[in-house]
């Protein structure tokens, strides 16, 4: 969702905010701006579209100025246009926002004396900060916080006044901030990526807190007025992790990476030998993880997906915990009584969700300890929950989440597995999850290798599809919810996941030269249903791709990709591999922007 990045040193400030505005591009913007302090005055630019169309209207204007704040934008209020980009100016104030101010129109209507350009939420908070500033009367910092206390939402801000040019003040409510601290210069950035190169020393701010900041020195407060002594952590990604390795789209690096992210995942976790698994970030004993009776798995699209797979793992073995998978945007709302002995798992990529954040909260407050299963190190959800289990599978660029996909799926089971052996369940029925988790890398790699050439020829032949039903059983079915997932978003194909039992309920009527029916075939028990299922399709006149490790597949569909490997109960992860390779390739065919797909942000921090 929308960046922000600010700068105060000695170096050219433009330089900086544009590099950092597009290491923030993969987050989704559709407008964007920079405002610079300097011996010639202010500059202030904005585009709609893409950073380069921003620089394109840079040319010429570098003046070499040392202070400035940018903007990338994701519209929420008014449409995408220049106008509506930030930075904003209201009177003395060059505000850049992100996050949603609820109670904008009460403000609104509340400031007199202003005229207001555009349609957005974020220029009421600018003229709300220029009220209480007077024209300098009061220092920046204390308007910000009198504002920021009539303020309904959420936000992160940066604020810059040109009758104090050398300083920025930020603020955080719900919407991330770093301050990278640097030898003579102050960066800020939405995400700590947009600092690398500059400084690994950062300064995650809080929500509640304010700070102002120089070329060489950060103030934070809280919003009473409280002084904080700043943490000053190392920003642990590095360069090397944010670029694309020699490949076309971050997507297909971080698809074709997921032998090593994973490796990253299980990294001291799993002991063969003993035949265990060990998480030491949950935080829970022997006898706390024994007590265990439900567990609340919550997430946002495919976190969702991956915490409904591994609840069908995780009830294979440890029969008496009950495991429920809610939505984050719906539970936050609903009424749900979490029984006693319960543990909440919080399932983020990015950890910084805005309906996931508000369900972890929610969830605190009825006194259920929290479980975070994040990747983004650092992040709110990662420091607000009781617990956690990090992912470890590096930065997620493009938009479309796979390679924490499968990590998310494997910390949850090994999560589960933990559960089971502290409940002492028989390390027989342990032992054979405990070994495929084990070997999970090697078979992710051997299918990505032998599939890749295979699966883009069979994607060719369904890009002019406008629909696609996606379709498995058991734990295959929440694969195919990923494999849909994953259609819909990079290539615009309208994709949704059936379980093949439902099929005779009602999706059956879909079924003509419109459709293509992707559907995943696990061998085991519910093999042979399940090839019933396809049978129904194929008298319907369905064009079935199926994706299997069965070596005797005969059934007269249209494309099968095979894959070959030893692992058996998790062999849906594998299969999703190859939807996800799929999916990639339709995009690809059709030429649409894989990593920053229409409309969609990588981070949501926003409800
Ligand atoms: C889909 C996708 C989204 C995210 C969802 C939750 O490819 O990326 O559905 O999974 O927005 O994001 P996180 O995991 O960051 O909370």
């Amino acid at each position: 969702m929308c960046g922000i990045v600010g700068y105060v040193g000695e170096k050219n400030a433009q330089d900086f905010l544009v590099s950092g505005l597009k290491r923030l591009e993969y987050r989704g913007y559709d407008s964007a701006g920079v405002v610079t302090f300097g011996d010639k005055g202010v500059t202030l630019v904005k585009a709609k579209g893409k950073i380069g169309d921003l620089e394109a209207k840079l040319a010429g204007l570098k003046r070499g100025d040392k202070v400035g704040i940018g903007h990338t934008r994701w519209a929420t209020h008014g449409e995408p246009s220049e106008v509506n980009a930030h930075p904003h100016h209201v009177g003395n104030i060059y505000l850049v926002h992100n996050g949603i101010i609820e109670n904008y129109k009460e403000l609104k209507n509340a400031l007199s004396g202003y005229e207001f350009k555009s349609e957005t939420d974020s220029e009421v908070l600018a003229a709300l900060i220029d009220s209480f500033y007077q024209g300098g009367k009061y220092p920046l910092a204390n308007a910000v916080v009198q504002a920021l206390k009539l303020i309904q939402g959420t936000y992160g801000i940066a604020v810059m006044s040109e009758l104090n040019p050398s300083e920025i003040v930020v603020a955080r409510a719900g919407s991330p901030l770093v301050i990278g601290v640097g030898h003579g210069e102050t960066l800020i950035a939405s995400d700590a990526s947009a600092l690398l190169g500059h400084t690994k020393q950062a300064i995650y701010l809080n929500d509640g807190e304010i700070a102002t900041v120089t070329k060489n020195s950060v103030e934070i407060k809280t919003l009473n007025a409280e002084p904080v002594s700043a943490k000053v952590e190392e920003i642990e990604t590095n360069l090397a992790a944010i670029q694309k390795d020699g490949y076309e789209h971050f997507l297909l690096k971080e698809i074709m990476e997921q032998p090593r992210s994973l490796e990253e995942t299980l990294r001291g976790r799993v002991d063969l030998e003993e035949g265990m698994v060990r998480l030491g970030g949950p935080g829970l004993s022997e006898t706390e993880l024994r007590k265990i009776k439900h567990l609340v798995i919550v997430g946002c699209g495919t976190a969702y997906n991956a915490g409904l797979l591994a609840s069908y793992y995780i009830e294979q073995f440890t029969p008496e915990v009950t495991v429920e998978v809610v939505i984050a945007s719906e539970y936050r709302y609903r009424q749900a009584y979490i029984p006693k002995d319960s543990v909440a798992l919080i399932v983020s990529q990015s950890g910084e969700t805005a309906d996931t954040l508000a369900c972890l909260r929610e969830i605190k407050k009825q006194g259920v300890r929290t479980v975070g299963i994040v990747n983004a190190i650092g992040s709110t959800i990662a420091r607000e929950v009781d617990g956690g289990t990090y992912v470890h599978v590096g930065p997620e660029i493009s938009v479309a989440s796979t390679k924490a996909f499968t990590s998310q799926v494997v910390a949850m089971v090994m999560f589960g597995l933990t559960i089971a052996q502290a409940k002492g369940v028989r390390s027989g029925v342990l032992k054979p999850y405990i070994k495929e988790i084990a070997k999970l890398p090697g078979e992710i790699k051997k299918v990505l290798d032998e599939c890749r050439e295979l699966v883009k020829g069979v994607a060719e032949k369904y890009k002019d599809y406008d629909h696609a039903v996606y379709l498995g059983r058991d734990t295959a079915y929440p694969a195919a919810m990923e494999g849909a997932l994953k259609l819909k978003e990079i290539s615009y194909i309208d994709a949704n996941a059936y379980a093949f039992g439902e099929l005779k309920h009602g999706p059956l009527a879909l079924i003509d030269d419109r459709f293509f029916e992707l559907a995943l075939l696990p061998e085991g028990e519910l093999y042979e249903k399940a090839v019933s299922n396809v049978q129904e399709v194929l008298a319907r006149g369905g064009h079935v791709i199926t994706v299997t490790n069965k070596t005797e597949f005969d059934l007269p569909v249209e494309s099968v990709v095979k894959i070959t490997t030893s692992v058996e109960a998790l062999v849906p992860i594998l299969l999703n591999l190859v939807a996800q390779l799929f999916a990639y390739y339709v995009a690809v065919e059709k030429g649409l922007d894989v990593d920053q797909p229409r409309n969609l942000a990588k981070s949501v921090t926003v409800e």
